[in-house]
């Protein structure tokens, strides 16, 4: 059974780039053998993560990602059932939530990510990929859908 999981959270230290490096490097390898896939927004001081796969895969992975200590305040803010995937062809794309690019900066107060509907956020996400914010494409694994 496939499920799409999102949660948000707070960078504990500075994004960097040696920072997402790691994380991406990591998740790459870890979600292509575990058929996960999805995308990873960064920016701003915070993660927005879009998880699927395999309902037991995911909720692991949710599990040691919550654990982790480069991030803090995660909140789940949507889970369902799927019966395909968005993002079959990414093990983990990155989104870059940049301040000086108004397309993907998050206007606070007025979008505030930790108090916007599940709803809201996930549309967000979409609009940023459809309208090619990903920054970050990984090599296709052959994720099976
Ligand atoms: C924001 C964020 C997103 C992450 N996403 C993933 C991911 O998609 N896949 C993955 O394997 N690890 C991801 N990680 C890393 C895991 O939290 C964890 O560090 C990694 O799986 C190694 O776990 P281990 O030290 O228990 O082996 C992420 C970490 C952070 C902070």
């Amino acid at each position: 059974m496939l499920i799409r999981l999102i949660y948000l959270s707070r960078a504990v230290d500075p994004q960097t780039h040696a920072l997402t490096e790691a994380i991406l490097r990591k998740a790459h390898v870890w979600n292509a053998e575990n058929g996960i896939t999805g995308v990873l927004c960064e920016g701003q001081g915070v993660f927005l993560q879009v998880l699927e796969g395999e309902r037991a895969k995911v909720t692991r992975l949710y599990a040691r990602i919550f654990a982790d200590p480069r991030h803090q305040d995660l909140e789940l803010i949507h889970c369902e059932t799927i019966a395909e995937r968005r993002y079959a062809q990414w093990s983990m794309a990155r989104v870059s939530l940049s301040d000086v690019d108004p397309q993907t900066r998050i206007e606070w107060p007025e979008f505030d990510p930790y108090s916007a509907h599940g709803q809201r956020i996930m549309a967000r996400i979409d609009a940023l990929v459809e309208k090619g914010r990903v920054v970050d494409v990984p090599p296709a694994h052959g994720v099976p859908s």
